[in-house]
């Protein structure tokens, strides 16, 4: 059934793939998005932002090697009310190839990428964009101490956006463009549009450079609140992990829980998620969504 314009967006895509090499020799174990990230796979946290916000369809992207192992993983997402579905990206050719991968799943409808990596915490107003995505491409900024690592958005006086650069080598702002990416389901067109760069790869930021140009491109700079974190390297593996048990011991609650999402949103009815409980092993994991349950 398609999506009337305005209606909002179910879709999403997780992409993730790459070599992960950087991370050598830990991601010759398993890829990066599935190393732990304190009490949970990396990629747990992604799919929260997804779920949170009210994207219900679900796609997976990665390596011909690394696909089984998110499949044993996540499985069709039935356990927490969801679709979850599997695409193979043959070779790392860029993050906007993404959805030529996934163009059939995309079915012209709006979709919304996150990067399997990219860690959101606190709140970023997903939820909102979905809910009242009409048509154009909506994004995210950040301000960040080294801006040349990432897509770098600058702005003019009056908060317009004037510029967009990947990984430049003087960048114009502080701002940074997380991997967290909303667009209409013109993106396929506009992603055979685009050439890739000297590195070979389809690159994001020149799909989001067309989708300035024709003037429908949002940039939302996050609330101060927010935390993006870094998982690119052992060290920022780390701090992420860190970050995440320090909010997770002082408040008693668990970040990106799937679990306790699905019920929450209303994808999981009580009973439901008891059940799928009663089968899990015994471990913090388990005891945490026991106290979910009685809560109610
Ligand atoms: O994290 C946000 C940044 O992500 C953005 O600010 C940049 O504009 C964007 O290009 C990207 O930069 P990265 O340097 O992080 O890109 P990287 O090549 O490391 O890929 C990011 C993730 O996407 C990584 O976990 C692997 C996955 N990936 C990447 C490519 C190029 C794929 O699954 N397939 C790919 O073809």
């Amino acid at each position: 059934m398609e999506t009337p314009q305005g209606a909002g967006i179910v879709k999403g895509i997780v992409l993730a793939g790459g070599s992960g090499s950087r991370l050598d020799p830990i991601t010759r174990v398993a890829s990066k998005q599935l190393q732990p990230v304190y009490d949970k796979p990396m990629i747990y946290y992604p799919l929260a932002t997804l779920l949170q916000a009210g994207i219900t369809e679900v796609m997976i992207i990665s390596t011909p090697h690394d696909l089984p192992k998110f499949r044993d993983l996540l499985g069709d997402g039935s356990q927490w009310g969801i679709g979850l579905s599997y695409a193979v990206q043959p070779e790392p050719k860029g993050i906007a190839q993404a959805f030529l991968v996934g163009e059939q799943f995309i079915g012209g409808e709006p979709v919304t990428l996150i990067l399997g990596d990219n860690i959101f915490y606190g709140r970023i107003g997903l939820e909102d964009v979905v809910a009242s995505f009409d048509s154009g491409a909506y994004v995210f900024g950040y301000p960040v101490r080294d801006p040349q690592r990432y897509g770098v958005v600058e702005f003019d006086r009056d908060g317009k956006v004037r510029s967009l650069e990947e990984k430049p080598t003087h960048p114009k702002s502080k701002f940074a463009v997380p991997g967290l990416y909303v667009y209409d389901g013109d993106v396929v067109n506009v992603t055979n549009s685009i050439e890739p760069s000297a590195r070979g790869e389809l690159e994001i930021t020149d799909v989001n450079k067309v989708y300035l140009d024709r003037g429908q491109l949002q940039v939302q700079l996050f609330d101060r609140g927010v935390a993006w974190l870094d998982s690119g390297t052992h060290d920022s593996l780390l701090e992420a992990a860190n970050f995440i048990a320090t909010v997770e011991r002082r408040q008693s609650i668990k970040i990106a829980c799937l679990e306790e999402i699905a019920l929450r949103q209303g994808y999981l009815s009580h009973s439901a998620l008891a059940a799928s409980v009663a089968q899990m092993p015994i471990s913090g994991y388990r005891t945490y969504l026991e106290g979910v349950l009685e809560e109610g």
